[in-house]
């Protein structure tokens, strides 16, 4: 009390010292904590069903109600604390955890385990009236007020120093808790603040980044438009458009301070928490925002997480299951959806409900493409606040919705599965690269508004999907010797080193696929002078002339096949003789008539192919066709039925297979080879029968 006291007296002095108060305090508590606690039950699941449970909003009385219904539905993991700031610390320095302490001895009852959620972006009212500097700036100069949530700036010292207070308290009570697995920071990092002292920040990061404003000048090539840079401070945060190069790097310092503002918190939470405990955050905007750059973030974590949510209308298969495979390349492994609608979202245009079924067929999604963890956002609506409208698990009385049973039943298969599943992950043949700077250097001038990176990457996606193959998602400087196949579908970003990590891999026998806007341009967004595909055009043995936004469909073909383009074509031009031509141009603008879409060579054991174009489906197919078979690229799973997904997990000995029924027709499929039905008992089978949104795993003994 008299330390607690004693740090509150100092806060008001000054940040940084309160910052050190806290440390020795937290430091000196350390000894006080029990020893040796025991690990949570690693002979449990996964596969995890869980929800996020916001004890605080809700009498005491009801708690153990909710923890049986919750037990009851096989739930075996609960989120809890994220925006709980209020009630955890209601005024400052007075902290309050004994009622979380409550609620997870009341869930360990339960046999659920529990992941506590930093409050971090939910700061109470006690703390920005008094330190308003720690309220964000909008790009138009306004501050945020209270009364919603994010309104923090993350780039502050001062409310870094509240957040490294409030997570190493939970740390120092929760971090040794057997029922505590895990620890979520913050909660979907979102907006960043344009207030000046944020602003001397990133003219700071671009004095250690460059050295001299000269070395910046020249990589931004500031003498267009009169650019060019005197002082560190003329350098304004951009709120707009402007020099690509200023645009990229400001991408990048925004991804460098959310990753400090985590680091912040890391700190705090590993100071005291066990190993065995994980450090995440849950990723938000539907997996694809690009704010900033999601392998930074989750480089430092130990488990990546997001949350996948539909909004209006239905599960639309292929873009979700990218996104899985995009999570789970952040890490290159395994990963949870900390949050997923039970059924219905409220912040859609119209916020329609999932059909009966497909909730539970989008969590086999999940289970298939690598997620451990699938944990509906929430378990009840809080009475008042933004969200009474949000789908929930049970009602304002407290008793089950209509979804209650779906999620039961899907929590019982969970639990049938976690045998054949332990250990297992998705091993893919085939990787997509996806780069944050590329994204943002085809966002910034995309030259056509039609030209859509997801939809272009899902281009690639789709036909290799349809044939049931397992795709990685991965960023282009990843380790890419597991690999038979490597498609860059829009990898404008190609520095010299990037370069030369693709190219060595080619050397040895893989196979690179780029795709249109490939090599634009260099690390600091400048123009490659080589033109595309940047330092790749002399392996290549050929290079784009020349680039065309469409705004009508072009034909093209060739050895493999006939279609359109649409959107984009780049007319292609070999330079070396082995160079092969596979698709060219018909009758369009004049330019491309006639001229190269597709062009391949050999190099060293593999080979680089450039396609230049976006191609109509069919003829995508077909291109997909003809790269598995050049890059030999095996099946994983003989013939996929229309409608049906397969997913598939392996461990050393063995494949599980999840089969899901996303169509609107009963469907038998004929399996390669009898295997153990895992959801009916592991009988065994040779056929299995689909209804719409079924699900099949199917278990076998070898790989
Ligand atoms: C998420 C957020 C949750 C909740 C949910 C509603 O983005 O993390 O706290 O607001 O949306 O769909």
């Amino acid at each position: 009390m008299t330390q607690r006291i004693g740090t509150v007296r100092v806060f008001r002095a000054s940040a940084a010292l309160r910052r050190a108060a806290e440390c020795l305090f937290i430091a000196l508590a350390v000894f006080c904590l029990p020893a040796g606690a025991q690990s949570w039950n690693t002979s449990g699941p996964p596969p995890f069903l869980g929800a996020a449970w916001y004890p605080e909003q809700w009498p005491e009385q009801r708690w153990n109600a909710d923890l049986q219904l919750m037990e009851e539905a096989h739930i075996r993991v609960v989120r809890v604390g994220e925006f709980a700031w209020s009630t955890m610390e209601p005024a400052e320095g007075r902290y309050n955890l004994d009622w979380l302490e409550r609620a997870v001895r009341l869930a360990e009852k339960h046999h659920i385990a529990v992941v506590i959620g930093t409050p971090t972006d939910a700061p109470p009212a006690w703390l920005t009236t008094a330190h308003p500097e720690t309220l964000r700036v909008d790009a138009a100069g306004r501050r945020a007020q209270h009364g919603s949530r994010r309104q923090f700036n993350y780039a502050n010292p001062e409310y870094r120093a509240f957040c490294a207070a409030i997570a190493g308290r939970l740390a120092q009570r929760f971090g040794h808790d057997p029922d505590v697995m895990g620890w979520q920071i913050g909660n979907e990092y979102t907006d960043e603040s344009f207030d000046p002292a944020t602003r001397r920040q990133f003219d700071e990061w671009l004095k250690q980044k460059y050295g001299t404003l000269d070395a910046l000048n020249r990589a931004w090539t500031t003498a267009y438009w009169s650019q060019t840079y005197d002082l560190w401070d003329e350098i304004a945060l951009p709120t707009g458009g402007g020099n690509p190069g200023l645009l990229l790097d400001y991408r990048r310092f925004v991804s460098d301070t959310w990753r400090s503002f985590q680091q912040v918190q890391i700190d705090a939470i590993r100071r005291f928490a066990d190993a065995r405990q994980f450090i995440t955050t849950n990723i938000g905007g539907l997996g694809w925002s690009d704010n900033w750059d999601h392998y930074e973030i989750t480089r430092p974590l130990d488990l990546a997480s997001w949350d996948d949510y539909v909004g209006e209308g239905h599960l639309n298969v292929e873009r979700n299951g990218a996104m899985h495979d995009f999570v789970r390349g952040w890490k290159r492994q395994n990963f949870w959806v900390m949050e997923t609608q039970p059924g219905s979202v409220n912040w859609a245009p119209v916020n329609t409900t999932l059909d009966r079924g497909e909730t539970r067929a989008m969590a086999w999604q999940a289970v298939g493409h690598g997620a451990d963890a699938v944990l509906y956002w929430q378990w009840r609506d809080a009475l008042n606040g933004q969200e009474q409208y949000h789908g929930a698990i049970v009602g304002p009385d407290g008793t089950p919705l209509p979804i209650y049973t779906e999620l039961s039943a899907l929590g019982s298969e969970f639990e049938r599965a976690t045998a054949a599943l332990r250990g297992t992950q998705p091993v893919a043949q085939i990787a997509l690269l996806l780069t944050y700077d590329s994204r943002w250097a085809i966002d910034f001038q995309p030259h056509s508004k039609n030209y859509d990176q997801l939809e272009v990457l899902l281009g690639y996606y789709r036909p290799l999907r349809e044939r049931g193959l397992t795709v990685d998602i991965v960023e282009a400087s990843a380790p890419l010797d597991r690999y038979k196949l490597v498609m860059a579908p829009s990898l404008n970003v190609i520095p010299a080193d990037l370069a030369a990590h693709l190219l060595a891999w080619v050397q040895q026998g893989g196979h690179l696929f780029l795709g249109p806007r490939s090599g634009m341009k260099d690390e600091h967004n400048a123009l490659n002078i080589e033109r595309q595909p940047g330092p790749l055009v002399a392996p290549l043995g050929g290079r784009v002339e020349q680039y065309y936004a469409l705004d009508a469909s072009v034909p093209v073909g060739g050895e493999i096949g006939s279609g359109s383009v649409s959107i984009w074509a780049e007319q292609l031009f070999t330079s070396a003789p082995d160079a092969v031509v596979l698709l060219r141009y018909g009758k369009a603008n004049g330019w491309l008539d006639d001229q190269p879409a597709l062009i391949t060579r050999r190099v060293g054991k593999g080979s680089i192919t450039y396609l230049g174009a976006v191609l109509d489906p069919e003829l995508m197919r077909k291109v997909m066709a003809w790269a598995l078979h050049d890059a030999q690229v095996k099946s994983e799973f003989p013939v996929v039925p229309a409608g049906v997904e397969v997913c598939r997990r392996l461990d050393a000995d063995r494949s599980v297979f999840v089969l899901i029924n996303h169509g609107s027709a009963q469907v038998r499929v004929a399996l390669p080879s009898a295997m153990s039905d895992v959801l009916h008992d592991g009988t065994r089978v040779a056929n299995v029968d689909l209804a719409p949104h079924d699900v099949a795993v199917l278990a076998t003994e070898a790989r």
